[in-house]
């Protein structure tokens, strides 16, 4: 952005132009053709991303909204909730929608089960989520206002049950648990959730938005899976995303309820609208027809064998990972992944992780940083494994880098990170991100320069918007 006015241009450009100006745009965006995010992007390769964009542009300019208009969307729709229900062993009863994401699932089911609760009479709804729940769940519980119950994770890093216990109320609308969670990629233990909340007559939603297309193939594989899915007796509802490990396009995912009683309190019905009588089943008005088309395609396409061979791709290099870190003497993986979502951090306090994120930046890796404890992550695609040797040197090197000059630790990116997950008054993070946010977002559209802080400069502002800058070379 420059603080140039920015109109539309008087007489429209070439089309070839504007192609090449995008194309641009795009020069510095993270390499994740070349496997070089761990993180945001599931590229299967260009021959399959021109399949995906071919199913998508069929539809991109139909629309979901109306389902009687649209037949051919509902039907994709309709296929895609039925393959999904058939892959999670549900039955013929479990109903759903797809949805644009991960997100909008969460946040329907927050939605639906607020409304199930103030059937009952529910006042004050609460929902009980553990620790490692996704951070949708917490966007959930700030819109739709229930209060959210967080629960510890126990030493393997999965929801404590004892605890889950003690924390149902009158006001509990919901429990949840994650099939994985993101930050550690440990299924919680759903069965026992089962076994509460089917005594309790409380709602149970697994939110398998990134485990649901994977993780039955991984246990077709023979690995050892505990029970996630409409097996268990308790669980009412699961979310899965298809624009994750079900390698549709971006803007796709699916919910889907035990029974159709359940899904009833998500729909959205208003009669004394001037423009008609309005129905809409998730958060969207206008649902992109393309989106929808390409999650029935990959499903389609890709098969189970597909879904096999990927799943063995990815689980032989997660586990590749796993024992490339174990084999660094002061690298530890947190908990036991029960998938491909690895975060792994330091064991000694001179070693600063953040710092070996640092140096793997330096070397061409886009790396996350967690928090609660100071971690790394990975999340492991398929394209992976033509780079996971590479990327278990460039850690070794740079743990012996960090090793040999402990202050690294204290400058850079592994400063600013240490300083922000480690600030007691969370109030003033989030008062100085919100600020952050207002600035990207407002009239300049200004990106934070980091360069200053880089410097050793820049307030406080500019050091956590640093937490944000994922693909800094
Ligand atoms: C377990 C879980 N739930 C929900 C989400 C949110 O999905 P999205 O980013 O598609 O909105 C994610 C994303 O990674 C996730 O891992």
């Amino acid at each position: 952005m420059t603080d140039k006015k920015t109109s539309i241009p008087e007489k429209g450009r070439s089309k070839e132009d504007v192609l090449e100006a995008m194309k641009k745009f795009g020069e510095n965006d993270p390499d994740y053709k070349n496997g070089k995010t761990w993180s945001l992007v599931y590229y299967l390769g260009e021959e399959y991303a021109n399949f995906l964009n071919e199913a998508s542009q069929m539809f991109a300019s139909s629309n979901g909204l109306n389902p009687m208009a649209f037949q051919s969307l509902k039907r994709f729709e309709s296929e895609v909730v039925r393959m999904t229900a058939d892959l999670l062993h549900g039955d013929s009863d479990v109903s759903g929608i797809m949805t644009s994401g991960g997100t909008e699932s969460c946040l329907l089911a927050v939605k639906t089960y607020r409304d199930m609760g103030q059937k009952k009479g529910i006042k004050n709804p609460e929902m009980i989520l553990p620790e490692s729940a996704h951070v949708a769940w917490e966007k959930g519980a700030e819109y739709f206002n229930v209060k959210a119950i967080h629960v510890p994770l126990d030493k393997e890093y999965r929801m404590d049950v004892a605890k889950v216990r003690k924390a149902v109320s009158r006001r509990t609308i919901m429990i949840l648990g994650s099939a994985p969670g993101y930050p550690h990629g440990v299924v919680d233990p759903i069965e026992q959730l089962g076994a509460i909340a089917h005594k309790k007559n409380i709602p149970l939603h697994v939110d398998a938005c990134v485990g649901g297309y994977l993780l039955p193939f991984v246990e077709r594989l023979g690995y050892p899976v505990p029970k996630f899915d409409f097996r268990i007796k308790g669980v009412t509802s699961m979310s899965a995303d298809t624009h994750k490990y079900g390698y549709s396009a971006k803007g796709a995912s699916t919910i889907l309820y035990r029974s159709i009683d359940i899904l009833a309190h998500q729909m959205f019905v208003f009669t004394e609208w001037p423009g008609g009588i309005f129905a809409s089943p998730g958060l969207l008005g206008t649902r992109p027809g393309g989106n929808i088309a390409a999650a029935w395609a990959a499903m389609q396409a890709m098969g189970e064998s597909g879904y096999l061979e990927n799943a063995k791709k990815i689980m032989d290099t997660t586990r590749q990972l796993i024992q490339g870190i174990e084999a660094i003497e002061g690298l530890e993986v947190v908990g036991k992944p029960d998938m491909s979502l690895v975060a792994y951090k330091s064991s000694s306090k001179k070693i600063g992780i953040y710092a070996i994120g640092d140096q793997m930046e330096k070397k061409g890796w886009h790396i996350d940083r967690q928090q609660k404890p100071e971690c790394l992550h990975a999340m492991v695609t398929p394209l992976h494994q033509q780079v996971i040797a590479q990327y278990l040197e460039d850690l070794k090197k740079s743990f012996e880098q960090v090793k040999a000059n402990p202050k690294l630790s204290l400058e850079g990116g592994a400063a600013t990170y240490g300083m922000v997950s480690k600030v007691p008054f969370r109030g003033m993070v989030k008062k100085n991100v919100l600020k952050m946010m207002l600035e990207m977002y407002g009239p300049s559209g200004k990106v934070a320069d980091f360069s200053e802080s880089d410097k050793g400069g820049g307030g406080f502002v500019d050091k956590i918007a640093r937490l944000f800058l994922r693909f800094k070379n």
